[in-house]
């Protein structure tokens, strides 16, 4: 029995390594809620022993205590003990609020929107917007504040390595910072059921040195480059014709849709939608079946497209780096 437990135990704990884990914070209001989540489970465990050892006790006891022992019993772990602990507790908790709420002194950066299942982040860079999908970068050792919202249903934002989360609201602007303190890619996501794909909706997030973070946001900027090669140029040709652009955007070409996400720099994300790598395989079964890798995805199925056409496509939106 010991030694089922002793296997069982590292089971128990491996969720709460890696990339998306608010045991393992890699920010700094996620080095906050955790200290928060040791304290109570320190405290609890305690408190819970020593009712424990009272509860042995007062079942072995064999002689009788008197009504005056009891009383005071009663008062002191029943009442002075609860209110002073549950008090200290509380306040703590609400210590940590003003911290986790605090914007910084810039005007929020980076708007987020969750969609359909998938988040849209815009970032300001002068005076222009630059959309992106699925894959947030942040600076590290600075906060970055961030507008969140929904057109439609309620999602929520999370990054648990990186700090605390937010619902997004139709008809509400949230709002919510993020500092990383260590460099590494983190996975985030949705955490308010939103409909098929909710469990799906997934995200990443890369925290970087802030001059890598600058170089990154200046390329995502950037229009999309030229195809360079025949089937690339094919591709780019297809995606106009069967109407791609009428959802998506690729800035620099005609297609400059804002229903899905935006595609300038699709090939420079990690991953595909948040849940797939990000290669050829999966943005050909992302074009032939996305309501197989997210249900009630927006997206239609291009059934229509022969192989060759498909991966056309696919190879020219990979080469959008
Ligand atoms: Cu979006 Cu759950």
């Amino acid at each position: 029995m010991r030694n089922r437990a002793l296997t069982i135990a590292p089971l128990l704990f491996a969720g709460c390594e890696g990339v998306q884990s608010a045991l393992a914070p890699a920010g700094r209001d996620a080095e906050r809620i955790a200290n928060l989540f040791w304290a109570m489970v320190v405290g609890g465990g305690v408190v819970w022993l020593i009712v424990m050892a009272v509860a042995v006790y007062g079942a072995r006891a064999k002689h009788e205590h008197s009504e005056k022992l009891a009383g005071r019993f009663i008062l002191w772990g029943g009442v002075v003990f609860p209110t002073v602990t549950i008090t200290a507790l509380l306040i703590g908790g609400l210590a940590l609020l003003p911290p986790t709420l605090d914007l910084g002194p810039d005007e929020p950066r980076l708007a987020v929107v969750g969609e359909q299942f998938w988040w849209r982040a815009r970032y300001r860079q002068g005076d222009q917007w630059v959309e992106v999908a699925n894959e947030l970068h942040l600076p590290t050792g600075r906060r970055t504040a961030m507008t969140l919202e929904s057109p439609d249903v309620i999602h929520a934002f999370w990054v648990p390595s990186l700090g605390g989360k937010v619902d997004t609201i139709p008809g509400r602007t949230n709002h919510i910072a993020y500092e990383p303190t260590r460099a590494g890619t983190y996975r985030g996501a949705c955490t308010e059921y939103c409909g098929q794909a909710h469990a799906l909706m997934a995200f990443h997030v890369v925290a970087e040195e802030p001059a890598a973070f600058e170089t990154w946001l200046a390329h995502q900027a950037e229009p999309a480059t030229e195809p360079t090669d025949a089937e690339a140029t094919r591709g780019a040709a297809l995606f106009l014709e069967h109407g791609c652009g009428a959802c998506h955007a690729v800035r620099g070409t005609e297609a400059a849709g804002v229903i899905g996400p935006d595609l300038t720099h699709v090939g420079s994300r990690a991953h595909l939608g948040g849940v797939l790598p990000n290669d050829t395989a999966s943005l050909v079964r992302f074009i032939r079946e996305p309501e197989a890798i997210k249900p009630d995805v927006r997206m239609p199925a291009f059934t229509t497209l022969s192989d060759a056409e498909t991966a056309a496509i696919a190879h020219y939106l990979e080469g959008l780096r």
